[in-house]
């Protein structure tokens, strides 16, 4: 049994969260604000995104090799504006090739950033990005074939707030900073000297990297913040390579407002949260009835049974603080909580016209311990595959009529994957053979993959032509690089 089917099938989640203990908690480090570049008010010029290495302080007095953009880890959040067209000049200085993905954009396949759209160590790649879609919050990240975790793990990601004129007048709190925070989650394991490492092996690839330190914006946990008295807005992104968090909130439940795609139909109240890599969703925290409160992260166990049931009894550590906010005496945001967000209505199947099918393959044989002796980390895209084929960058998988609607089906062999679409937002359908719980209701583009089938409703609107196809792929970033991926064309 792995250590997943353990999770689900113990109900150890619910155990998670209420163990209680967590690491470091004696050293609290103020909350890094990511650097935020505000758009929506205009645009002057072309947007230089400048990959590069650095090195960077994780707040343990180290300096580890990292990668930024523009920064000396990530990259800047961005806060865009429907309607506008993002003109980056995104310039590799890395001695590396790399390339920009803007996950959850609705984009053509041409400025996607995936794969295809290489830039080479020296060279710059200056799409243009549309923005069409309502208020969400995005990412990007590298999607290099074979490196997306090595790079992704190294500091090649950030943050894109969409807003709109109804999210800009929206009474909701939005002042950046100060009650709206973006939060980067991430797990990572650091060398003896405190240095950051990454190191694969047949198991990494199997499981994909599971860290021992959640880390907050580039900053080890637990992190604090003060704030004003009020409504304080948390949009949070799991940036793991392959960690699914569990997050819940210390003192009463999530009040969950947006997923992945954008703003849910109405306010969803619930105890937790699973968060595959590579979702985001937007909380809601009420520090008027409560001086303080914290956002609290369960992790997975690090090595299996063993280390898991040390966490119950003392000894290891499963549940994180991630987070605490304390009120100050100002006043702050005073809105009531919102009840209705949008207009969202249920998913219908009878919308689509065609139906595919993809079942991801763990198990096609592949010697894992080899390949990661032979490949350093790269894993050499032929170990996992979908329907049969590991990613190949020179196969067409499928090719999609645009305009057309269409209901995807995906099935696993083995453990829980997060299966994720280029270039839409979708709908669950049905999540592991059940109705998506109600924060997962709304617009997505990752569905979890474990039991029995999940199914999502999703419609191609933009071109992907054989030169710049779409990706779909497990968002578990070292599977992706095992060949747990493959492309579309929308034509
Ligand atoms: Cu977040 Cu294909 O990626
Ligand atoms: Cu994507
Ligand atoms: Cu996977």
């Amino acid at each position: 049994m792995n250590r997943r089917d353990f999770l689900k099938t113990s109900g150890a989640t619910a155990l998670l969260a209420s163990a209680g203990t967590s690491f470091a908690q004696s050293s609290l480090r103020p909350l890094p604000l990511i650097p935020m570049t505000d758009l929506t008010t205009g645009i002057e010029g072309r947007l230089p995104l400048t990959l590069a290495a650095a090195t960077h302080d994780f707040g343990n007095a180290a300096a580890s090799a990292t990668y930024g953009i523009n920064n000396s880890y990530l990259g800047p959040v961005l806060r865009v504006k429907q309607g506008q067209t993002l003109p980056f000049d995104v310039q590799n200085r890395l001695h590396d090739v790399t390339t920009l993905h803007w996950h959850g954009l609705h984009i053509p396949g041409d400025v996607d950033g995936g794969p295809h759209q290489e830039i080479a160590p020296g060279d710059t790649w200056a799409p243009d990005v549309p923005i069409v879609q309502h208020a969400s919050m995005n990412w990007f990240h590298s999607h290099t074939h074979g490196k997306t975790a090595q790079q992704t793990y190294k500091g090649l990601a950030g943050v894109m707030l969409v807003e709109d004129d109804a999210s800009l007048a929206a009474d909701l709190p939005k002042t950046y900073g100060v009650d709206d925070f973006t939060l980067v989650l991430q797990d990572k394991m650091f060398a003896a000297d405190g240095t950051l490492t990454y190191d694969v092996n047949g198991a990494v690839f199997e499981d994909g990297f599971i860290g021992d330190t959640l880390v907050v914006n580039g900053t080890i946990a637990p992190v604090a913040q003060n704030v004003p008295t009020g409504l304080v807005r948390l949009r949070i992104l799991n940036a793991c390579n392959a960690q699914f968090l569990t997050l819940s909130m210390q003192t009463g439940p999530m009040r969950v407002i947006a997923s992945d795609g954008g703003f849910l139909a109405r306010t969803v109240e619930t105890d937790s949260i699973l968060m595959s890599p590579g979702e985001r969703y937007e909380v809601l925290v009420d520090l008027r009835t409560a001086e303080s409160n914290s956002l609290m992260v369960g992790l997975e166990p690090e090595e299996g049974l063993f280390n898991f049931l040390g966490g119950l009894f003392g000894g290891g550590n499963t549940t994180a603080t991630a987070l605490t906010l304390t009120r100050t005496s100002d006043k702050g945001f005073d809105g009531a909580l919102p009840d209705q967000l949008a207009n969202l209505a249920p998913p219908d199947r009878s919308q689509a016209s065609v139906t595919r099918d993809f079942s991801l393959e763990m198990t096609t044989g592949a010697d894992l311990a080899a390949l990661a002796a032979n490949w350093g980390n790269v894993c050499g895209g032929g170990a996992m595959a979908i329907n049969g084929q590991p990613m190949n960058m020179d196969r067409i998988d499928e090719t999609v009529r645009k305009g057309d609607t269409e209901i995807w089906r995906i099935t696993v062999d083995d453990q829980l994957h997060p299966f994720h679409i280029h270039g839409c937002s979708f709908r669950i359908l049905t999540q592991n053979d059940a109705p998506p719980p109600a924060y997962a209701a709304g617009w997505k583009d990752m569905v979890h993959v474990e039991n029995g089938a999940s199914e999502v409703l999703v419609k191609f609107d933009y071109e992907a032509p054989e030169d710049a196809p779409y990706m779909y792929h497990c968002h578990i970033l070292e599977h992706e690089d095992c060949g747990m991926m493959g492309q579309f064309t929308v034509t």
